[in-house]
């Protein structure tokens, strides 16, 4: 055991007001009724290491879940509780509140979910993934501050090592293949080298883990600053591969990746990471990667239109193509399969044609509708159809412009 560390005036320090006054209410409330409360996890570990994260995890030793009902009733927020997992969400404006009741666990199976039960702190904190994350800090009245450590988390974090806890953690669970090498790449360090082997061996346990799983772990790293390097080091640990054996996280992909960041459209930049993912692989090794991540119908559509396009762009890259060319090719496919072909193809005269797609060509509209046909003489039926459609070319290649060139050009078709 280390010297016994007291954080109380880092925590005064590091949290904002509101959440101080939160979790100083929430213990008082506990310890009145017997209860412990103490901060764990990774904002324990972002505390020590001064890094911002204010999303706040505390664990009870008693009943978390009524607690939380407490809380959020005094409080007037929002409250989500899984009473089977003895756990609550609280969600206040600007930072979110999970509580939960210490536990232990039990890993019947590899990958499965464990078996839970009723525990200790020290419980709660053996059943975590890494050393830098299985710490907690004291909220009683008796050793508030306090630090607990019982896995030298804190000597971790000075000698910069990603550590498991026990030899069968990745075994128990082998998305934690997938979260040592997010926060060694997230934190710059390194994963130490006894828990790197017993990563390496476990590697065949990434098959345990269900599609949704995996596409949560995926998902939590496209949320880093820099996804490619995690993946360039999940492909060298062999982790990549084992969700689908043609996924690479190579120079190309790192290329790419800073590409999407350039557009400055955070909302889609995580769906844009994930189709310039797949932009390498073949129609049937997508469709394997697909299933096995259980991609929504929506999202595979995307993915599909991604590679389908692909392998359409030869056309959009002839010289002298119209506009309407351009968008009678295009107008089917959804907007993030445009965007991930812009930003990846290599034909120069593709991507500006993609480009013009995107910014112009496919919110141009004809001024005259339907209706107007009608008016002016056409009847109901194909015909008015493809009137419409041939405004519509006219007026992407630049041929009409105002509305009464327009109707010109509708009258003369009446005539043909
Ligand atoms: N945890 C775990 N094993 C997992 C997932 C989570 O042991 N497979 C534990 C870790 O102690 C972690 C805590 O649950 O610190 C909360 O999980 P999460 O919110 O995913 O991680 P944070 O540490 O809060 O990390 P981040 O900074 O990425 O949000």
């Amino acid at each position: 055991m280390g010297q016994q560390l007291n954080l109380a005036l880092q925590i005064e320090r590091y949290l904002p007001q509101q959440s101080l006054e939160l979790i100083n209410a929430i213990s008082s409330k506990a310890n009145q009724c017997g209860q412990m409360a103490y901060l764990v996890g990774g904002i324990v570990r972002d505390i020590l290491l001064g890094y911002p994260n204010f999303d706040l995890d505390l664990v009870i030793e008693g009943d978390a879940v009524n607690l939380a009902h407490q809380i959020a009733k005094a409080d007037r927020v929002k409250l989500i509780t899984h009473p089977r997992f003895g756990t609550a969400k609280l969600r206040y404006n600007n930072f979110t509140l999970d509580m939960a009741t210490a536990r232990g666990e039990l890993y019947a199976k590899p990958g499965a979910l464990p078996v839970v039960t009723p525990g200790t702190i020290n419980d709660d904190l053996l059943r975590r993934d890494f050393s830098i994350n299985a710490m907690a800090i004291s909220l009683n009245n008796n050793n508030y501050g306090e630090l607990i450590d019982p896995h030298q988390g804190r000597s971790d974090l000075e000698h910069r090592f990603i550590r498991i806890l026990h030899p069968n953690s990745f075994r128990d669970d082998a998305t934690r293949i997938f979260r040592a090498t997010r926060y060694e790449q997230r934190l710059g360090f390194e994963i130490e080298p006894q828990t790197v082997r017993l990563l390496k061996h476990n590697i065949p346990m990434v098959d345990t883990i269900s599609g949704d799983r995996i596409r949560h772990e995926l998902e939590l790293i496209f949320r880093e600053n820099y996804p490619e390097y995690i993946l360039r080091r999940l492909s060298k640990l062999g982790a990549l591969q084992r969700i689908n054996t043609s996924l690479k996280g190579n120079g190309w992909i790192a290329e790419q990746f800073e590409k999407a960041r350039l557009l400055n459209k955070p909302g889609l930049l995580s769906s844009l990471y994930l189709s310039l993912l797949i932009y390498p692989l073949r129609t049937e090794e997508n469709e394997h990667f697909i299933h096995r991540l259980n991609i929504s119908t929506k999202l595979a559509q995307v993915l599909r239109d991604t590679l389908h396009l692909k392998s359409q762009l030869h056309f959009l890259a002839q010289p002298f193509i119209k506009h309407s060319e351009i968008y009678y090719l295009l107008y089917e496919y959804s907007p993030l399969a445009i965007q991930t072909n812009a930003i990846a193809s290599e034909s120069q005269a593709a991507c500006s044609n993609l480009e013009l797609f995107l910014s112009k060509l496919r919110y141009i509209k004809t001024t005259l509708n339907g209706e107007d046909l009608l008016k002016l003489g056409f009847s109901a039926g194909p015909e008015l159809g493809k009137a419409l459609q041939i405004l519509h070319k006219a007026k992407l290649n630049g041929l009409v412009k105002t509305r009464a060139e327009e109707e010109k050009l509708a009258l003369s078709l009446q005539h043909l």
